[in-house]
């Protein structure tokens, strides 16, 4: 939809921060060869449904080195609620629901309290904006007294800052000055509402949960000095007017999911960071130009137009202006797109873009559970239409007393590839392996790493639709991953995993591997295809009911007692309208891995998505995210003051990403 242009409208491709492009590359489908595919088609001719049926009654036929007895499958007790367009946070009978950390609340130095005004150091020491991927980390063990770390993956600056008041700006819009230069504390602040926040948080003798003041409280911004480690620290890639021998960068951006590593750090991803960087040169190399980076003089949010022209803004133009690599920021947009890890329990530590992991959109990460003389295994998926989903091992084997970060700077990355018939293969990303050599572009590993989206198409990996989050299911060791849909697959490039053709409502993909989780040869089916009751496929072979029906899987974590809880993200371009109308707000649902059995647990406010989810080790306080509440407001709405969602201070407030708690009143266990 074209929009008159009004201050801080960009182009829409850099304003969408869930799904900016498309891979473009010429790489063939999975299956697209000719003769495979007309008998397919041809066999799918009138029986979608069958064959739909069919492939997910699949059972994974591998044995696997995790898979036990037959596992317990997790109760699902509670009562399943239904779908709801209302500005509130709507949970089953017997549980308990309040809001806590919305953006903006003091954690750190002078304890700056929530305004509009706020300047841009204050929301150095504030909760960021746009809850997303968080953990709980408890200290000594405990249930009741933790760290709860959390991403801010992206900004709604008319939300942000007093001087957007009366302005026309829709969900994507700034204010900026006559010139088209934007005011600098207005920058500052933007760039420290992303990123990380950690936060002590602590429950009284009531059981409500407050913020501690603790020193353990800290930003992590899109300005936080950063070093690079792995195969690509050091090398001409990253090479920068602020880091001549490329080892350093500022800050992270656009961090989605998380990991959590098996000794105990944090991983934030960076996922559609590409959008934040212009570059005016003609040429864009694959660097830049396989990530969505263009000809264009406009960033997301025109940092680099700062009007004080400042070295932190200005790198935000990755065109060519100096002499060398070193006088200018051409090479800026390769330190981002990384996963980035974070040690909370050690506040003055520096965080650590670990580049053996791959660079491309990374939703988030998942690490297989540890084994003690076993490589570390971590699954990672690329949230763009037809990318990939990715596996790092590493080369050292895992041992308790000595593991750290160190091991994943040694390894092999693997992407994947989904036959039709329910098997699958890992395939190396390494130099030599599947195609990549210098003679088809690829120098050497760093270059493979900078390079992951080019790689993984020369080795002919499966195009999915939109991987986001992963879990892997604690008894048998299946991993989960959601694929939230892809309106652009054709017919002709539909397969087994990616079934449907103008795919709205997204599916599920769960895997086994063959013999351990760093094994090469996997086994899959579909653990459902989400949608309406209509165009929707449950394990059974079921569609989905009113207590199930859901679209755009998007976070996912399976808990302790192997509850699957999926949370949606329907756009805020199309939520509550059209096809999308009959699931209400974006919303919560657990399901059980052996039946597939799925009920609705949570609904949440107008405009928002769910995301993130986390409980206490004893599973009886669950945290739960709600991201951009209100961002359905449209430009003129915005203008004259009428907020679609107050949420969650409710009267006229300006609405407020904020972290939910629930808990059961009669202090139980969390959806059992
Ligand atoms: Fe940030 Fe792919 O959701
Ligand atoms: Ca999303
Ligand atoms: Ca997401």
């Amino acid at each position: 939809m074209k929009h008159p242009q009004r201050p801080g409208a960009v182009d829409p491709i850099l304003a969408d921060g869930d799904e900016p492009l498309s891979n473009r590359s010429h790489n063939r489908y999975f299956g697209d060869i000719l003769e495979t595919r007309l008998s397919r088609r041809s066999m799918l001719r009138g029986s979608l449904a069958t064959f739909i049926a069919g492939a997910m009654a699949t059972r994974l036929p591998f044995s696997s080195a995790f898979a036990g007895e037959a596992a317990a499958a997790p109760s699902l007790g509670f009562q399943a609620i239904p779908t709801s367009a209302a500005d509130t946070v709507v949970v089953p009978d017997g549980y308990r629901v309040h809001a806590m950390l919305p953006m903006g609340t003091p954690i750190s130095g002078h304890m700056p309290a929530y305004s509009l005004s706020a300047s841009g150091e204050d929301q150095a020491h504030q909760v960021g904006s746009h809850h997303d991927g968080m953990h709980f980390f408890p200290l000594q063990g405990s249930a009741r007294d933790g760290l709860l770390v959390m991403n801010h993956e992206y900004i709604e600056p008319r939300f942000l800052h007093a001087a957007a008041a009366g302005l026309a700006l829709d969900r994507s819009g700034f204010p900026q000055n006559e010139d088209g230069s934007r005011d600098d504390d207005q920058v500052l602040k933007e760039l420290n509402a992303h990123g990380v926040s950690v936060v002590r948080v602590r429950a009284d003798d009531q059981g409500q949960w407050q913020v501690v003041e603790d020193v353990h409280n800290r930003r992590i911004t899109g300005l936080t000095p950063m070093r690079l480690a792995g195969p690509v620290a050091g090398t001409e890639h990253l090479v920068t007017q602020y880091s001549p021998d490329g080892t350093m960068t500022r800050g992270t951006l656009n961090n989605c999911a998380h990991g959590v590593t098996p000794w105990n750090t944090y991983l934030a991803a960076e996922e559609n960071w590409a959008g934040y960087f212009a570059n005016s040169d003609v040429e864009i190399d694959r660097r830049q130009a396989r990530y969505g980076i263009e000809t264009r003089d406009s960033g997301r949010y025109q940092w680099h137009r700062a009007a004080s022209g400042a070295d932190e803004y200005v790198r935000f133009d990755a065109s060519v202006r100096g002499a060398s690599a070193s006088e200018d920021y051409r090479n800026e947009p390769h330190a981002f797109g990384w996963m980035v890890e974070i040690d909370p329990m050690d506040p003055a530590s520096t965080p650590i873009k670990r580049t053996h992991l791959g660079r491309f959109a990374h939703e988030g990460v998942i690490f297989a559970p540890a084994v003690e003389g076993q490589p570390v295994v971590a699954y990672s998926g690329d949230d763009a239409r037809f990318e990939y989903i990715y596996k790092f091992v590493s080369a050292r084997p895992f041992e308790a007393a000595t593991a750290d970060g160190s091991l994943l700077d040694e390894g092999t990355l693997y992407v994947a590839r989904f036959n039709d018939d329910g098997s699958g293969e890992w395939l190396a990303l390494a130099p030599g392996e599947n195609g990549l050599t210098p003679e088809n572009g690829f120098a050497d590993l760093a270059d493979i790493l900078v390079n992951t989206r080019s790689a993984a198409d020369q080795a002919g990996a499966t195009k999915m639709d939109r991987p986001e989050w992963g879990a892997v299911d604690p008894a048998t060791g299946q991993v989960y991953f959601t694929l939230t849909n892809n309106t652009q697959r054709e017919e002709s490039q539909t397969d087994a995993v990616n079934p449907r053709a103008e795919n709205s409502f997204g599916q599920i993909v769960r895997w086994q591997e063959e013999d351990s989780h760093a094994g090469t040869r996997f086994a899959w089916d579909l653990f459902v295809l989400a949608g309406d009751q209509d165009d929707s496929r449950d394990l059974a072979g079921e569609p989905l009911d009113q207590e199930s029906i859901f679209a755009n899987p998007d976070g996912l974590w399976i808990d302790p007692d192997r509850r699957v809880w999926i949370q949606t993200d329907i756009s805020e371009s199309v939520m509550n309208s059209g096809i999308y109308e009959v699931f209400g707000n974006n919303q919560m649902l657990a399901a059980n891995p052996e039946t597939g059995e799925i009920k609705r647990f949570l609904t949440g406010p107008v405009g928002q998505e769910i995301t993130g989810v986390i409980t206490t080790p004893d599973q009886r306080t669950m945290f739960v995210n709600v991201q951009h509440p209100g961002a359905t407001t449209d430009a003129d709405a915005f203008a004259a003051g009428d907020l679609v969602s107050h949420w969650p201070d409710g009267g006229s407030a300006i609405p407020r990403s904020a972290t939910l708690v629930i808990t059961r009143e009669d202090g139980g266990i969390i959806g059992a």
